[in-house]
């Protein structure tokens, strides 16, 4: 997903654009808002977290971009691109270093496993979105 922070500022391209020079395939996507409720979904191996009531609400103050990727090795390769969840500790020409602005709003979410991909992607596109 590219979030609502990177939405507003403007950085679909440039997002887009290195995951491209990455050597991903983009086999799905769509620019969409979700409402609080499809945040919460989404999100809800956070539920326990202090930070799931700002998550959720931010997701869902303004449009994102959901995409499918697909490469080998592609989750790996992916969190290698976006960088450290904390943009802070992301490193040097990261998306979330170049991109994002605070923990919170950083800019890109990237799925943490394939069995993960799996579900997101089911969340976001059906069998007929995909090629
Ligand atoms: P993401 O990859 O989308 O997965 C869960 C998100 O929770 C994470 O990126 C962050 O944006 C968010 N998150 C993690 N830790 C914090 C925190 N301490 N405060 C606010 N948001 C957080």
């Amino acid at each position: 997903m590219i979030k609502p922070d990177a939405v507003k500022a403007g950085n679909i391209g440039n997002i887009l654009q290195m995951i491209n020079a990455a050597g991903f395939r983009i086999v799905a996507m769509k620019y969409l808002n979700i409402s609080r409720q499809q945040a919460e979904k989404f999100y809800e191996v956070h539920a326990e977290r202090p930070f799931y009531g700002e998550l959720t609400q931010f997701m869902s103050s303004g449009p994102i971009v959901a995409a499918i990727l697909e490469k080998d090795n592609a989750v790996a390769d992916f969190r290698k691109l976006i960088g450290a969840t904390n943009p802070a500790q992301a490193e040097e020409g990261t998306i979330r270093k170049k991109y994002a602005a605070s923990v919170g709003e950083n800019a890109v979410h990237g799925s943490d496993s394939d069995e993960n991909a799996a579900i997101e992607g089911n969340f976001f596109f059906s069998g007929l979105e995909r090629f």
